[in-house]
């Protein structure tokens, strides 16, 4: 059965990760996959974390299953955190909500659910998105498409090109947007840009499917949720999957939800039994670990204020690594200018330099960027910036 299979290349982001694991030279630093670290290059477990789970590990009485559309209490919460708790589509009876595998599940569930709605479907995407996209929402049958979106010219979003684009879609076409912190180029819709494209969404009866793995670490949480909150509150349905990993820091529990905004109570009704079977027939019931401590934490007022000013550190700390790596660039590499690194959001800057300085930035000076020049901003330290600002002027000058 399997003997013909080839070998496929792996994918950009695990391949860089493996690669940086191998490699012995201590100046090493990994730019590459899209996880928090700490001045030491840890990716810690947040205090809040510690202290849910061992609450929760010393009250635990059963290990039975939570059922397909997981923690309900998890869900609501979710529901809060990513659209507020007074959001008029919760009073409505708008919402209803699945625990996920991750923000990774609820993409696939969502997938999923456009493909039994809507076979035909085509889903577009931004130039460039998460290279990890394409199979999640192509892997459920559906066609996906790109609309433009990153200007390397400005580091900024092509927003007259990503609109006009958008505005000669038929209705129901699919729309994939990350609510904030872009991956991979962090350059985010203002909020007046988010206005003028909810109007076209109306216009074009398109439907929005909002990817949000970031919230906080761009702006705040709730200013990182503006646009997803708006489309919920004035569009008849919104589809929304969003991933614990890098806010609670739960990467390997995969954490998530898919939440659902449906133009009524029982339209609403009627998709969740639709999502529940599909979850069923995929992962049957979600891993219960990770989204009972996001629970804890979040229905506790103590350890929730606590989470907060953990999130808000990791975001300042990336904000101000923004600003001095941009500063060390400014010094080693003055005949470019890398000012918009400053402007974006999150935890990604598309870089922009050739897969060949890529390349060479890896294997002269152990800096593990992916090869479209995508960089985690939070894996740069303190102590090596004018290292690494020393390496991209070396690169910069071959
Ligand atoms: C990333 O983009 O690096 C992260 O979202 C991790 C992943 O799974 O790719």
């Amino acid at each position: 059965m399997f003997e013909h299979l080839a070998a496929v290349i792996p994918d950009p982001i695990l391949g860089l990760m493996a690669a940086f694991r191998a490699d012995p030279d201590p100046r090493k630093d990994d730019l590459g996959i899209g996880v928090y670290r700490d001045e030491r290059g840890n990716t810690p477990v947040l205090e809040t974390v510690r202290l849910a789970e061992s609450a929760l590990l010393a009250r635990q009485t059963t290990k039975t299953y939570v059922g397909p559309a997981g923690n309900a209490g998890f869900n609501q919460s979710m529901e809060q955190l990513v659209l507020g708790a007074t959001h008029p589509a919760l009073s409505a009876g708008r919402v209803r909500s699945v625990q996920t595998p991750g923000g990774c599940g609820a993409l696939r569930l969502g997938a999923e659910l456009i493909r039994a709605a809507q076979p035909d479907a085509v889903v577009h995407v931004s130039t460039p998105t998460w290279a990890n996209h394409t199979p999640l929402l192509a892997g459920s049958g559906l066609r996906l498409e790109r609309y433009p979106y990153f200007d390397p010219a400005t580091g900024g979003v092509q927003f007259g090109a990503m609109t006009a684009a958008l505005d000669r879609l038929p209705p129901r076409a699919v729309v994939l947007l990350h609510a904030s912190c872009h991956n991979p180029t962090g350059a985010d819709l203002s909020a007046q840009e988010w206005r003028t494209l909810l109007a076209l969404v109306k216009r074009r009866q398109l439907l929005p499917f909002i990817d949000m793995a970031y919230q906080g670490l761009g702006q705040g949480v709730d200013a990182d949720a503006f646009g997803l909150r708006l489309f919920c509150a004035e569009l008849p349905e919104v589809l929304c999957a969003v991933s614990c990993s890098k806010n609670f820091g739960l990467y390997r529990e995969r954490t998530g939800s898919l939440h659902l905004i449906s133009s009524s109570p029982a339209a609403a009704d009627a998709a969740l039994s639709q999502l529940v079977r599909i979850a069923r027939g995929i992962w049957s019931m979600p891993p219960d670990h990770g989204a009972a401590i996001v629970q804890a934490i979040l229905s506790e007022s103590r350890l929730r204020e606590q989470w907060a000013s953990e999130v808000e550190a990791m975001r300042r700390r990336i904000e101000e690594l923004r600003l001095s790596v941009v500063q060390q660039l400014r010094r080693h590499c003055p005949q470019r200018d890398f000012g918009f690194i400053a402007h974006q959001r999150g935890m990604f800057s598309f870089f922009g330099i050739d897969t060949a300085q890529v390349h060479a930035l890896r294997e002269r000076h152990h800096v593990y960027m992916t090869d479209d020049s995508r960089m985690n901003i939070a894996g740069l330290r303190r102590e090596n910036l004018e290292y690494f600002a020393q390496a991209v002027a070396e690169v910069l000058a071959k």
